[in-house]
């Protein structure tokens, strides 16, 4: 199917003309963890404080992307792959473009994060567990679906009949049970600005 495609990247301005444009460089941070462990709460903190400092983001999360792109998947291990690997293409096209991209999804194993850092490209990729408990996460039950899963209404659900493998090395590990948004934002920034300046 691919022979026929031809690339015409020489033709296209490049990566480093547009992180010239915009004077960052592009980054992925991958944020991973259970659902109700903070992901998206500390990926809209971060924008907003990268935002401040004259930096452009994208944040990819299941408000954009699972009633989107992806909406015609669900939580069995093959669709989660095929989320996993659509969400890893589409922030590879936003750090190519030179933007900060946050991604806030479960992304459950070693596998999924492993073919998502494969398609980012390593040097562009930057690990974050949100390790925040089981037990936290589903003590605030934000959505009530912790309930519903130990009730039996929800199959596959992460952290209670589905796995979830912690990361080996991520680059920082954020629980929020214990750390403020701010004190974790401030962590993050120490991690992220080195990576984004030109
Ligand atoms: S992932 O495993 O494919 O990375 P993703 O982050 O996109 O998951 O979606 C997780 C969100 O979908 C959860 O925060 C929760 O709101 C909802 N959800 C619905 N069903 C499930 C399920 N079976 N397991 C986990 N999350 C689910």
């Amino acid at each position: 199917m691919e022979k026929h495609i031809y690339p015409i990247f020489d033709r296209m301005a490049t990566r480093s003309d547009k992180e010239q444009l915009l004077g960052q460089r592009g980054l992925m941070i991958w944020f991973t963890g259970l659902s109700g462990s903070g992901k998206s709460t500390l990926a809209v903190a971060l924008e907003r404080a990268l935002q401040e400092r004259g930096l452009l983001c994208r944040i990819l999360d299941g408000d954009n992307i699972r009633t989107g792109i992806n909406k015609n998947l669900g939580f069995s291990p093959a669709d989660r792959v095929e989320n996993i690997r659509r969400i890893a293409e589409v922030g590879r096209l936003f750090v190519d473009t030179g933007v900060i991209t946050l991604s806030a999804f479960i992304s459950p194993t070693r596998e999924l994060r492993e073919m998502a850092r494969a398609i980012v490209g390593p040097a562009d990729f930057l690990e974050v567990y949100v390790s925040t408990p089981l037990a936290e996460c589903e003590r605030r039950d934000v959505k009530g679906l912790y309930a519903k899963a130990r009730r039996g209404e929800i199959a596959d659900f992460t952290g209670i009949s589905a796995p979830f493998e912690e990361p080996e090395a991520p680059a920082l590990s954020l629980d929020t049970a214990a750390l403020s948004v701010e004190s974790a934002v401030g962590m993050l920034l120490r991690a992220v600005l080195p990576r984004v300046t030109l």
